[in-house]
């Protein structure tokens, strides 16, 4: 059987429009709130159609030394172009882009995870300093 874990895919986002995007600071101010956008489709956009979209992104904070990260935020991207009309009728599109405020008093790591209908889980981490 497969391990969950190894169902997570990963690349270089440049070249794979699949992996989750973080862009946050290298290093924050201990406790202060900071921005963590995330993005999946940054440099190559990813399809946005009713047959092909991507779910939701995921991010945990894992404080460097911890045995456990913490969830920071859990977005879902629900219209797909779907109507009664069938298929890409609506006009209505969720974009898989959000941008949240987080602070820490311990550097760590940012890990994001997003899951496309069809080519399933990706992931992507960055490294954050706190000073
Ligand atoms: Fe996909």
């Amino acid at each position: 059987m497969t391990e969950f874990k190894d169902l997570f895919q990963s690349a270089d986002w440049k070249k794979e429009k699949h992996v989750p995007v973080i862009d946050s600071p290298d290093k924050v101010k201990k406790s202060e709130f900071f921005k963590v956008s995330l993005i999946v489709g940054k440099e190559m956009p990813h399809p946005n159609t009713t047959e092909h979209h991507i779910r939701w992104i995921k991010v945990y904070f894992h404080p460097d030394n911890e045995k456990f990260p913490y969830e920071v935020g859990s977005f879902g991207f629900d219209s797909h172009g779907e109507s009664i009309q069938g298929p890409n009728t609506s006009g209505v599109y969720t974009h898989p882009e959000v941008v949240c405020s987080v602070k820490t008093d311990k550097p760590g790591v940012i890990y994001a995870s997003s899951y496309c209908n069809i080519h399933g889980l990706w992931q992507s981490a960055k490294k954050i300093e706190v000073e």
